[in-house]
């Protein structure tokens, strides 16, 4: 018997006009464009402009697209989840707010954090939904507005993040393809290399706060690298192993994009040619929940009906997370 399985059956993305490159960055702080190219393979990323704009606008123009391009009306979904670290408030949730915009009303809606893995998180939480038969359409995005917590005068994290938005449409299928398998793990011992001090509970905004800049992204660069290409690598390693894929087995590899050089580790490890990884680091940097859709929406052509796609992401917490996919459709016979 074929269990039903949460297949991906569109996905649209997101980003907005505004091109940040490195030369700007060269202007604002003491960097340059050779030492964050080889550093991190990111020539230039997105910028979200424009008064009262947050990570619901981004998600809510991929949503719309999305909708669009699949021919579905807004009644027809189940349910919308959101992963965003950038939530446009500490409440309403973001989620609840792309629906708003969209048209959608009557279902549940909410937001998952965690971080750069977000993504992965709410695909494995959405096709349980699917898998238990409780919905049939869901729609899964990751925004970030990631320029509203960067600090434009640390050079050691401006350079790296950018905005953007993705969403997939899940649907029920039972003829072998979707979300096969998923890994999400967590460990909070990465709580003192990559947060945001303030601004929540245990450090409300305060002048000092504010004073301190302590609402923006901190991050120990070195170790985080460490970690992230450990358990990346290990993470999707494991997930090979267990559904018995080789490298060769493996079509494509859809990491999240912090780090080139995590990529090339991690693709390494997986007996995954260059050739065979998602990449769009270089022109949008790292736009945390949204970097996974964003590779899937840029690379959407070149994906055949039952390409086997392993999903790969590391984020604050720490958090990581892979997924094993087997692609629904082919581009050219939507
Ligand atoms: C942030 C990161 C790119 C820094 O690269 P790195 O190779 O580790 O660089 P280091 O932090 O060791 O810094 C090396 C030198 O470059 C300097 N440097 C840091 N940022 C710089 C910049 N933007 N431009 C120029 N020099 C810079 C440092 O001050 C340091 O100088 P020093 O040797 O004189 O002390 C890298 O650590 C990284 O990608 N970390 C993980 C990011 C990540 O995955 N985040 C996950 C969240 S999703």
């Amino acid at each position: 018997m074929t269990h039903v399985k949460a297949a991906i059956t569109g996905v649209f993305g997101y980003v907005p006009d505004y091109v940040l490159t490195n030369a700007e960055l060269e202007k604002m702080v003491d960097t340059n464009d050779e030492w964050i190219i080889s550093r991190t393979g990111i020539k230039e990323r997105r910028i979200l402009k424009g008064e009262g704009k947050g990570s619901s606008h981004m998600g809510a123009e991929a949503v719309k697209g999305l909708l669009e391009k699949t021919n579905t009306s807004p009644e027809e979904i189940d349910l919308l989840v959101c992963a965003t670290t950038t939530p446009d408030f500490i409440f309403p949730c973001t989620a609840n707010l792309i629906c708003d915009m969209v048209g959608i009303r009557n279902i549940g809606s909410f937001d998952i954090q965690a971080a750069c893995s977000g993504f992965v998180y709410a695909l494995t939480l959405a096709s349980q939904f699917i898998e238990t038969g409780k919905y049939k359409k869901i729609i899964v995005v990751g925004a970030d507005k990631m320029s509203a917590i960067t600090d434009y005068t640390d050079r050691t994290t401006c350079i790296l993040f950018g905005d953007g938005a993705g969403a997939v449409l899940l649907e029920a299928n039972n003829e072998g393809y979707g979300l096969l398998d998923s890994i999400i793990r967590s460990d909070g011992v990465g709580l003192p290399h990559l947060n945001q001090k303030a601004g929540g509970s245990r450090y409300p905004p305060t002048h000092e706060t504010i004073d301190q800049r302590q609402h923006y992204v901190y991050q120990d660069g070195q170790q985080v690298f460490k970690f992230a290409v450990k358990k990346m690598a290990d993470c999707s390693a494991e997930i090979m192993e267990k559904n018995g894929l080789s490298g060769d087995d493996v079509a494509w590899l859809v990491p999240h994009q912090a780090n080139k050089r995590i990529i090339e580790a991690t693709a390494n490890r997986m007996g995954v040619g260059m050739d065979k990884v998602m990449l769009n680091i270089q022109k949008y940097g790292n736009t945390t929940a949204a970097t996974i859709p964003l590779c899937l929406w840029d690379y959407e052509s070149q994906l055949k009906k039952g390409d086997n796609l392993v999903l790969a992401a590391f984020g604050g917490g720490f958090t990581w997370g892979t997924a094993y996919v087997k692609w629904a459709y082919s581009a050219d016979n939507e």
